[in-house]
């Protein structure tokens, strides 16, 4: 049968004698001498409006189908001389796939909350909202691949599983073939889910220069938040011979492009997210596409915005702390108001790999904070110098001999190397306007929660 979908029918020129489309009825309206139908076949946001004359075997074959039914519609395109569509299909003959019950169909035509929908994850994806959400995710999967392709990055794939613990917060899940006793199992030692490509990724870096990584990654944190999951996207470049300034520049340039590309394939999508879902979510997106450069604070300056701020925090903020959603939030929000790349952390609280800064205290270090979210992208220059990286290893208790070719990598043709890692969800909930990253994931993994 030949199909043709929706979103092509809105590109149409010119009538067309026959044309099948097939979807889900999304609403019927019966009238006196025939039924109207919006037919939606997720393809794009608009329904096709089908009229189907009573009296005419296409309206027999309709019968009582309602809401949620599943059918092929064969007939002629016309010039709608109603409102708000430019096509209408006259039915000549209707095929049903699917009836849904209009008893039991949990997708009834009022609007549902998010609570809900989540609770039927495998037909939420039928709404406007989640169909939008869910080719926003795709397209900005492509604009993604787009960015590093035109930069010459090679777009590599790093090992899901894994032994080592790229971010040393043991948050990690494990795998097991067989046994408990892991020295018995499949790899004759522990292995685990990955937390970051990034090892793997700077290795790569170290022979095809530029790189990225774009897959899954696990964390085990019981952080329930709506900004974490344990089954989340990462996107991971990694450049030779670069510095922090190089990736800053990066980050901001690959933020601008993938928001800048979004809006211009998404935009009927967008238009609906802005009005249901996020007010002044276009306005926003379009300034951060815009030339505008983000801003830039050095973590210690950070510190001491916070401290003279006078807002009363939950966590009392002095050099060498972390920085809570709360903190983020203020500097992007109401101090910043807008993007935000802090740099220059303190070593104490970063991972092994970053590169010591010459004062003795911080690492070459960046975080990319946004108002509503936080931490969107987290990176840094990474220490190249073999002898320094031996020391930073041994001090944070890291002897492990799993580490030999990552240290391979400074032993012949180091290079100065900087990376940094975007959550996709996150940068989907900027997307999207989401205010919460189950509502981003198709199927999301959060702790006690593993239906679908
Ligand atoms: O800051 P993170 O932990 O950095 C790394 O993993 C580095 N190895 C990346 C690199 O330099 N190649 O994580 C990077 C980003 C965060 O900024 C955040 O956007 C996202 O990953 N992220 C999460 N997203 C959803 N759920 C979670 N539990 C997340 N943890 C991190
Ligand atoms: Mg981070």
């Amino acid at each position: 049968m030949h199909r043709t979908l929706i979103v092509d029918v809105k590109k149409a020129l010119a009538p067309c004698d026959d044309l099948t489309i097939c979807g889900w009825i999304k609403t019927r309206r019966d009238c006196r001498g025939f039924s109207f139908l919006e037919i939606n076949d997720g393809s794009c946001l608009s329904n096709l409006q089908c009229l189907v004359d009573e009296g005419t075997p296409a309206h027999e074959a309709l019968g009582q189908a309602q809401n949620g039914t599943s059918l092929a519609v064969r007939g002629a395109l016309v010039a709608s001389p109603g409102k708000g569509q430019q096509w209408e299909v006259h039915a000549r003959e209707i095929t049903l796939f699917g009836l849904a019950d209009p008893e039991k169909y949990p997708l009834q035509k009022k609007r549902h909350s998010d609570e809900f929908l989540r609770s039927i994850a495998h037909l939420r994806a039928r709404t406007n909202k989640y169909g939008a959400i869910f080719r926003i995710r795709s397209q900005a999967a492509f604009a993604i691949h787009a960015f590093f392709r035109e930069r010459h990055f090679a777009y590599v794939h790093t090992p899901i599983l894994t032994g080592s613990d790229c971010e040393g917060a043991g948050e990690m899940f494990h795998v097991s073939a067989r046994t408990a006793d892991q020295h018995n199992d499949f790899f004759s030692r522990p292995c685990q889910l990955t937390v970051s490509g990034q090892l793997e990724a700077e290795s790569l870096a170290c022979a095809l220069g530029r790189v990225y990584t774009f897959g899954p990654t696990f964390r085990a944190e019981d952080s329930r938040t709506p900004r974490h999951a344990a089954e989340f996207w990462m996107i991971e470049p990694e450049m030779a011979f670069a510095d922090l300034t190089d990736i800053m520049q990066l980050a901001e340039d690959f933020l601008k492009s993938v928001i800048g590309s979004v809006l211009e394939t998404s935009a009927e999508d967008l238009e609906l997210l802005d009005k249901f879902v996020d007010k002044g979510l276009l306005a926003r997106l379009k300034g951060y596409a815009s030339k505008t450069p983000f801003a830039h604070l050095e973590y210690s300056q950070c510190v001491d915005i916070l401290q003279q701020s006078g807002k009363k925090f939950v966590y009392p903020v002095a050099f060498g702390t972390d920085l809570q959603t709360e903190h983020e939030r203020f500097l992007a929000e109401e101090y910043c108001r807008g993007p935000l790349i802090i740099t220059n952390y303190p070593r104490s609280i970063k991972p092994f790999y970053m590169r010591d800064n010459d004062d003795g205290k911080t690492v070459a270090a960046m975080d990319v904070l946004v108002p509503g979210i936080g931490e969107i992208i987290g990176g840094s220059q990474r220490e190249e110098r073999l002898d320094v990286l031996e020391d930073k290893m041994q001090a944070l208790g890291n002897t492990s001999a799993d580490y030999w070719w990552y240290l391979d990598l400074r032993r012949f043709g180091s290079v100065p190397h900087a990376g940094f890692g975007l959550g996709f969800e996150r940068l989907l909930m900027l997307l999207t306007g989401a205010g919460n990253i189950r509502d981003v994931l198709p199927f999301p993994r959060t702790p006690g929660s593993l239906d679908f």
